[in-house]
């Protein structure tokens, strides 16, 4: 199967992906009466595997409720080591550039990825890593925060495959990188 790496994520519409606290309450505040999953299952069916940030790992962990995940998941930091006892068989810690990282998931058998958390995001971007972004707009301007972005060295064209609307009030952009 065909290697891939694509982002699923969720922005303010100032481009922040938690606020200034690091919180990510505002995601939710959207009133979701039937659960609806914005696309995610979907998206979650056509990866191998996830690729995250250490913090974004702390988050997932700090969540109140099981582990979310079936498939597994890579943490990269360059401070931890090994992920604690509990999720020994769930996530393992991988470090390298962004391209080391990958050859290294690749050669076991993974190939279409999951890359979340905006640092690693942002260094998978520097390097034209990354095939697919899909952006779910939450309708706040946080003003200030964790961004998706930062500076690139050369600019990237994408283009548009999809727009969707959610909960009548949050927009859905796929985009897919033009090569
Ligand atoms: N809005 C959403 O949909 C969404 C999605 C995901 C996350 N989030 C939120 O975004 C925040 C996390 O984003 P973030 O920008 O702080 O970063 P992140 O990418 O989750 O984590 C950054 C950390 O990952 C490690 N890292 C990244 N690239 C590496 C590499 N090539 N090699 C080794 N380690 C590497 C480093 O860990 P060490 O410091 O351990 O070396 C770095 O400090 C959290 O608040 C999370 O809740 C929101």
């Amino acid at each position: 199967m065909g290697k891939k790496n694509k982002v699923f994520i969720a922005t303010s519409i100032d481009g922040y992906i938690a606020d200034k606290n690091g919180a990510i309450d505002w995601l939710h505040s959207i009133p979701n009466p039937d659960n609806a999953d914005m696309g995610y299952g979907e998206f979650m069916s056509g990866v191998d595997a996830l690729v995250m940030g250490r913090t974004t790992f702390d988050t997932v962990c700090g969540f109140d409720m099981d582990w979310p995940y079936e498939k597994p998941v890579f943490v990269l930091s360059n401070s931890m080591s090994q992920v604690p006892d509990k999720y020994r068989n769930k996530a393992e810690i991988v470090k390298g550039s962004p391209n080391e990282i990958l050859e290294k998931i690749h050669n076991k058998g993974y190939n279409r990825l999951y890359i979340d958390g905006g640092k690693t995001i942002q260094g998978f971007l520097k390097e034209d890593l990354i095939d697919e972004i899909t952006i779910t707009i939450i309708p706040y301007v946080l003003g200030g925060g964790i961004p998706l972005f930062t500076a690139l060295p050369e600019r990237l064209e994408f283009e548009c495959i999809d727009t969707k609307i959610y909960l009548e009030k949050v927009v859905q952009h796929r985009f897919t990188r033009k090569r």
